[in-house]
């Protein structure tokens, strides 16, 4: 039996598995460099972020039209619900989309046609949390903020995800303060494999109320003070550490050295079709891998509310 548990660290491309990469590719025409599902999985060996991003972003060129989107995101939601997902705060990257000739609008269109269906089909509430890319410009993030003017009734936040390292968070200190004047909420990958100095300007220079990863924070006590003081949610992603090297195997992640530590840690798959597996699945491999008892699971799918952006009725509804 699962958990019921929100995720909150999910990026929607990165829930293309194999088999509907191909569907899209013969429908839209797109050659992909690889000729069966087994060769492309077999292409899943990752060094470290950027090598996996790098094909992330390659496979991408399958998602065209409205209900390439659509069927992305209604394929996660069926997966997610049958491992105890009841709410879902899901990140998308127009950058990587508007980069390849796709219109904004078609994304958000697209996704918010699953979006619209979940609660009935699948039993979960969901949100949108608009990305952008800290390895393009400011300049490119502000007018992708520009450009989502239209589906901002659909987008619940801003978040900074793909290559991390010489991308400090400070480098979009303008397009957060403007997407706070628009009433978004504010989250941020830091800490995955960069350095604790990137959480701290997360949290100083943007005013992220969570921060995604955070898994270098127990390098310096006196960032997990502030991040233990302020509650502040950090959106753990083990399987998606192993597989892209940040840590050597599972049983050395700092997860339950981080939950004694006070921190209000969540554990979310991140790209599932990637790393092996979704959110179900990394509470059963942390569970295993550090020997969690049941009491910890269940504080992690209470944190896992906590730190969602809902409200307080909304939050007892969806647990
Ligand atoms: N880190 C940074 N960017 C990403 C990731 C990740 O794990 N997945 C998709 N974009
Ligand atoms: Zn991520």
């Amino acid at each position: 039996m699962h958990l019921p548990k929100a995720e909150l660290h999910l990026h929607i491309e990165g829930t293309l598995e194999p088999e509907l990469a191909f569907e899209l590719a013969a429908r839209n025409a797109v050659v992909l460099p690889y000729s069966t599902t087994e060769e492309l999985r077999r292409a899943y060996l990752f060094d470290d972020l950027q090598s996996f991003l790098d094909l992330y972003y390659a496979l991408m060129a399958v998602l065209r039209t409205e209900d390439d989107f659509d069927r992305l995101a209604d394929a996660y939601l069926a997966r997610a619900a049958a491992q105890g997902v009841r709410h879902a705060e899901i990140f998308f990257d127009p950058q990587a989309h508007t980069a390849r000739g796709v219109d904004i609008g078609t994304v958000v269109e697209g996704l918010a046609r699953a979006l619209d269906r979940s609660e009935e089909r699948h039993g979960i509430s969901t949100q949108l949390i608009m990305c952008f890319l800290r390895d393009r410009s400011a300049e490119s993030a502000l007018a992708t903020l520009e450009a989502a003017g239209p589906y901002l009734h659909r987008i619940a936040g801003v978040g900074l995800d793909s290559a991390e390292v010489g991308h400090p968070p400070s480098k979009f200190r303008e397009v957060y303060e403007a997407a706070a004047a628009l009433g978004l909420r504010k989250v941020a990958h830091a800490g995955e494999e960069g350095p604790p100095a990137y959480i701290w300007e997360a949290l100083d220079v943007l005013g992220v109320e969570r921060v995604d990863h955070g898994l270098r924070s127990m390098e310096d006590p006196e960032l997990v003070k502030r991040l233990v003081r302020d509650r502040v949610p950090l959106t753990l992603c083990p399987l998606s550490n192993v597989r892209l090297r940040a840590i050597d195997v599972l049983e050395d992640h700092p997860l339950r050295q981080m939950m004694e530590a006070g921190l209000l840690v969540t554990v979310n798959s991140d790209d599932p079709a990637y790393f092996g597996g979704y959110v179900g699945d990394t509470f059963h491999a942390v569970r295993e891998a550090l020997g969690l008892g049941q009491e910890q699971l269940r504080e992690l799918a209470r944190n896992s509310f906590r730190a969602a952006f809902l409200d307080h009725d909304e939050e007892r509804r969806a647990a």
